[in-house]
């Protein structure tokens, strides 16, 4: 059985006393849970949240990061300076960098490789456009983007990644895909990694969803046979909303 991992993703919100606040607010409220709970919040929050977070089931992820590992890359934080502080997962590819700051599929594969060098945990986002979707061409460029983000790897390093199914559409916008159509885009990506990476690969990769998850959508879409928990934007900003996203269950 996979794990359900819930990860919040903050994007550019919450100064450090809020994600302080926050995520003491958090702890008792999953303290129970089996699903595995996930904060990816911005840079300057990294620090004063995984203090906030330790000794509690919480893990502190970043959103963004750098492949190289040092040098003149003004503005720029490598996933080695990530992992020296004990920052555990890192968001690779939202479609939000692949939109705004020019990030491609092989800056992507660059950064999945940096990460597992590192040993941080690379949650990978695909998804398609409206147009791209009302085209029918949505399972194509899902499975096309998973292909080249994870080229090189070895089968255990792709058991290891989270793929995290957003279709673009779907962001922000109160528009959720339906759960038969989430499960469905998930399902040809396991298909794909199964064709690429064997069975056995496809059958531990954790496929989440993202797209306006909120609390009273969690359940119907988590529960479906291939989709293995969220990425949630805006819904993580309230502690009591994400806690029960998270206790979907
Ligand atoms: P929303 O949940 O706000 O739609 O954002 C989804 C997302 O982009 C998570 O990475």
């Amino acid at each position: 059985m996979r794990k359900k991992v819930i990860a919040g993703n903050w994007k550019m919100n919450m100064l450090p006393d809020a994600a302080i606040r926050f995520i003491d607010e958090l702890t008792p409220m999953v303290k129970n849970t089996e699903n595995e709970v996930v904060l990816c919040v911005p840079y300057t929050d990294l620090f004063y949240s995984l203090l906030a977070a330790q000794n509690t089931n919480i893990k502190i992820g970043a959103q963004n990061m750098h492949w190289e590992e040092s040098g003149a890359y003004t503005g720029e934080v490598s996933a080695k300076m990530l992992k020296s502080i004990g920052v555990e997962y890192v968001i690779i590819g939202h479609s939000e960098r692949r939109q705004y700051f020019a990030e491609t599929d092989e800056t992507v594969n660059k950064k999945i490789k940096a990460a597992f060098a590192n040993e941080l945990k690379p949650i990978v986002c695909v998804g398609e456009t409206l147009e791209q979707r009302e085209s029918g061409d949505a399972l194509n460029v899902i499975t096309m983007q998973t292909q080249k983000a994870l080229e090189g790897l070895t089968e255990e390093q792709v058991a290891n990644t989270i793929i995290a199914y957003e279709p673009i559409w779907a962001i922000g916008t109160g528009k959720t895909a339906t759960s038969e159509d989430a499960n469905e885009a998930i399902k040809a990506i396991r298909n794909k990694i199964s064709d690429l990476y064997g069975q056995n690969t496809s059958n531990r990769i954790i496929i989440q969803y993202g797209g306006s998850v909120k609390s009273t959508n969690a359940k119907e879409l988590f529960e479906m046979s291939d989709i293995d928990g969220g990425l949630v934007g805006g819904a993580s900003l309230k502690a009591e909303e994400f806690a029960k996203i998270v206790n979907y269950n």
